[in-house]
């Protein structure tokens, strides 16, 4: 039913009514957070990515970091879980080099799609006024697969800095050894992603305003355990449901080789991110504190699930047209595509809040709410490797 608001929204133009609802949707957000201390600690950085759209306007940021780099001259082997998981990673260091960097990727190839087709979906676009002529459907699939991919590399880039942080103000010596390994990992995933994007897609994306949020809210806090919460859990869990998803889905195979490889990185990531948080926040911290961590991941794990619209490729077709960006998010969040997506990348993450301790009765309601509750008994990252992880994701798309 339209509300008055929305018939005076209707007579705008439409470039103004798109400003609007940008400005509502950041309006929305801010007035969505419950608990004030979560509010104090992310509203600069949403003020800066949602309203300034900082990530956009140049192509560098500038991120002051307060954390504390910790040191210990005792070099005790202090977590005997992360010296394995540290052996393990340098086992399973690979380059990105022997990939099969020769083989031919033609994105608007409908036979051997990059990524889902149905990712904007014809039949809900045309039930909408939207037309897809010829080769068009192709293309828009084509810029929503190098939109997703681009996004996957600026979270890449996130977690590389974000790991060098964590490395230098994580308190377990082993935990120092462990994490270097990561930074190695997350500077071949920057190098495989961009090399993907621009050899063989050959368009790239800027950085989402509400990922530019996370990675900005995380860099600039001081607090150790909420750059491990924001970059290793959610980040890297949201990711990790994100890579499986296109790892099944896509038909290209230099794609399904080069996201097999990452995963398994990944899952050693989060795994490392629940040991570090377990015992910090049913132990270390007081009930104040660890709500406010609660709160905290719920508020960011919301901002991913309903701010994923591929809004920089609206712009990109749309500006301008008669298509309003309501229009636009109407069209993603009932595409069954993108659907699947938003769905996949929470199998990851919901189990991984549930280990780590921030899923008590008090939170459980708000995530049911959102639809999230299905996820609640999946696998947390300890319980399953990168390799059992590639292997279910095989057995499941069989
Ligand atoms: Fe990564
Ligand atoms: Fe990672």
């Amino acid at each position: 039913m339209n509300t008055p608001l929305d018939s005076i929204r209707n007579i705008l133009p439409v470039h103004v009514r798109n400003r609007v609802d940008g400005l509502m949707e950041a309006a929305d957000i801010f007035a969505s957070m419950k608990s004030p201390s979560v509010m104090r600690a992310i509203a600069p950085s949403a003020v800066r990515g949602l309203l300034f759209s900082a990530g956009k306007h140049s192509d560098t940021s500038d991120m002051p970091a307060s954390h504390s780099a910790h040191f210990n001259w005792a070099y005790p082997h202090d977590h005997p879980e992360m010296l394995e998981l540290y052996e393990r990673a340098k086992l399973g260091q690979w380059n990105g080099s022997d990939l099969p960097w020769h083989t031919s990727v033609d994105p608007l190839n409908a036979e051997i799609p990059v990524a889902p087709i149905d990712l904007i979906d014809l039949n809900v676009a045309k039930s909408m006024g939207i037309k897809f002529e010829g080769k068009e459907h192709m293309r828009m699939v084509h810029s929503m697969a190098s939109w997703m991919l681009s996004q996957f590399l600026h979270g890449e880039q996130g977690a590389l800095l974000a790991s060098a942080q964590v490395t230098e103000s994580v308190k377990f010596y082993d935990g120092k050894l462990y994490g270097a390994t990561q930074v190695m990992d997350e500077a071949r995933h920057v190098e495989v992603f961009q090399r993907y994007i621009t050899e063989k897609l050959g368009k790239m994306y800027h950085i989402n305003d509400n990922l530019f949020v996370i990675i900005d809210a995380l860099m600039t806090d001081s607090r150790w355990d909420l750059k491990f919460l924001g970059m290793q859990i959610m980040v890297e869990g949201l990711a990790l449901g994100a890579f499986g998803f296109l790892y099944q889905s896509t038909k290209e195979p230099l794609l399904k080789e080069l996201l097999k490889y990452v995963i398994q990185d990944e899952a050693r990531h989060v795994h490392y991110g629940v040991l570090a948080l377990k015992e910090h926040i049913n132990y270390g911290i007081s009930k104040s504190e660890r709500n406010e961590r609660e709160d905290w991941a719920y508020e960011v794990a919301l901002l991913m699930r309903n701010r994923f619209m591929a809004y920089e490729v609206y712009e990109e077709w749309y500006d301008g047209t008669s298509v309003t960006r309501s229009q636009w998010r109407e069209l993603i969040m009932n595409s069954p595509g993108m659907q699947r997506f938003r769905k996949t990348m929470f199998t990851r993450l919901v189990p991984n809040i549930r280990e780590i301790g921030l899923l008590s009765d008090r939170i459980r309601p708000h995530y049911e709410q959102a639809g999230l509750g299905i996820y609640f008994a999946g696998q947390a990252a300890p319980e399953v490797t990168g390799e059992q992880m590639v292997t279910e994701l095989d057995r499941e798309s069989a």
